[in-house]
C-alpha cells in the first residue's frame, strides 16, 4: 500500500454561486429563496480537495480567470496544500462560474460557464504528462476542452498510471473518455447519456456498468445518490449500499466520492473497498454546504465505514 499517494487532478476551477428555495420556479416565474452563499468549486478543484483532505498529495492542472476570483480560488487550493503550480490565470477572460440552485429536497440544478476553464490547452496537458513520472493516480473530468483531457488520460494510460474518470457534466468528449478510463465514475443521468441505459437500481446499473466495460473501460463505478454504487470490473462486481445521510446540500458528493475513490485505490484496497469509502466520502459531503469546504476528511470517513 502506498504511504501518501500522489495523485495528479487535471480539471475544471469554478466559483459557485448557490442558492436554495424550497422549489425550483416554473418558466417567467420569480421564487422567493431562503439561503445564499459563495463558494470555491469545479468538479476537478472539487476532486483535487477531496483526494488532499483523504492525505494524497496533489498536484492541480487547471486555469483561472484574470478575474476577482481568481487568485482566490489558486489560494484556497494552496491552502489545502494543494500543488497549484501548474494553475495559470488567463488573460482576459472570467473565471468558471457556476450557477447552482437547490431544491426543498437539496437537490441540485447546476448551470455552468466555463470561462477561463475553456483556455486549458498545451500548458496544462504538458503539466499533467510532465507530473506522470511520480503518479499514482490521475483524476479527469469533462470541465476542460477534451482534447486537451484525453490527451493526458492516453499519456497516463502508455505511462501505465490509472486514470479515474468522472464524465461529467457530459457533452463532447464521453465515450472517448470511457476508452481511456482505467475508472469510469459516472451518475445515473451521466450513465444514461453514455449508455442510454436508464438506471434506477442495482440491476440496471449492473447493466450500464457492462456496458462501460464493452465500450472499454477497465473498471466502472456507477454513482446512484442515495441507492449507494455499483461497480464492475474483470475481477467482479457488486452493490455497495448509501450510508444514511441528512442532505443539506447535495452539490460535490460526487467529487467527494471520486476523491476518496482514487486515493483509496491508489493506497492498494480493491475496487469494492474503495467504492465503499467514496460512498461515506459522499454521503458527509450532503451533510454539509458548499462544494470544497464540503469535501470530507479522512479520519471522518473511515469513522463513517467502521461504524457499518
Ligand atoms: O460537482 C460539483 C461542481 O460542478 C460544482 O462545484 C460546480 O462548480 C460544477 O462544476
Amino acid at each position: 500500500m502506498s504511504p501518501r499517494p500522489e495523485i495528479v487532478v487535471l480539471g475544471g476551477i469554478n466559483i459557485d454561486l448557490i442558492a436554495a428555495a424550497e422549489r425550483m420556479p416554473v418558466p417567467g416565474e420569480t421564487v422567493t429563496g431562503d439561503e445564499f452563499y459563495t463558494t470555491p468549486g469545479g468538479k476537478g478543484a472539487n476532486q483535487a480537495v477531496a483526494a488532499a483532505r483523504m492525505g494524497a498529495r496533489v498536484r492541480m492542472v487547471g486555469r483561472v480567470g484574470d478575474d476577482a476570483f481568481g487568485p482566490g480560488l489558486v489560494d484556497d487550493l494552496r491552502a489545502e496544500g494543494i500543488d497549484v503550480s501548474a494553475v495559470g490565470a488567463e488573460p482576459g477572460e472570467p473565471s468558471g462560474v457556476a450557477v447552482i440552485l437547490l431544491d426543498g429536497e437539496r437537490q441540485n440544478y447546476i448551470i455552468q460557464v466555463r470561462g477561463a476553464n475553456l483556455a486549458a490547452g498545451r500548458a496544462e496537458e504538458e503539466a499533467a504528462v510532465g507530473a506522470l513520472g511520480s503518479a499514482d493516480a490521475v483524476m479527469l473530468q469533462l470541465e476542460l476542452p477534451p482534447a486537451v483531457t484525453l490527451a493526458a488520460a492516453l499519456a497516463a494510460r502508455r505511462a501505465r498510471v490509472p486514470v479515474i474518470w468522472d464524465p461529467s457534466p457530459p457533452g463532447p468528449g464521453m465515450e472517448r473518455a470511457v476508452e481511456a478510463a482505467s475508472v469510469i465514475t459516472p451518475n445515473q443521468s451521466e450513465a444514461l447519456a453514455i449508455t442510454g441505459i436508464d438506471v434506477t437500481g442495482p440491476d440496471s446499473a449492473r447493466a450500464a456498468a457492462d456496458a462501460l466495460l464493452s465500450m472499454g473501460a477497465g473498471a466502472a463505478v456507477i454513482k446512484m445518490a442515495e441507492m449507494g454504487a455499483f461497480y464492475a470490473s474483470d475481477a467482479g462486481s457488486g452493490h455497495v449500499e448509501a450510508f444514511e445521510a441528512e442532505v443539506v446540500d447535495s452539490v460535490a458528493a460526487g467529487d467527494a466520492f471520486g476523491g476518496a475513490l482514487a486515493v483509496s485505490l491508489a493506497e492498494g484496497r480493491t475496487l469494492g473497498e474503495s467504492v465503499e469509502r467514496g460512498c461515506a466520502a459522499g454521503a458527509l459531503a450532503v451533510t454539509r454546504p458548499g462544494a470544497q469546504a464540503a469535501m470530507p476528511r479522512r479520519a471522518e470517513v473511515e469513522r463513517l465505514v467502521a461504524s457499518r
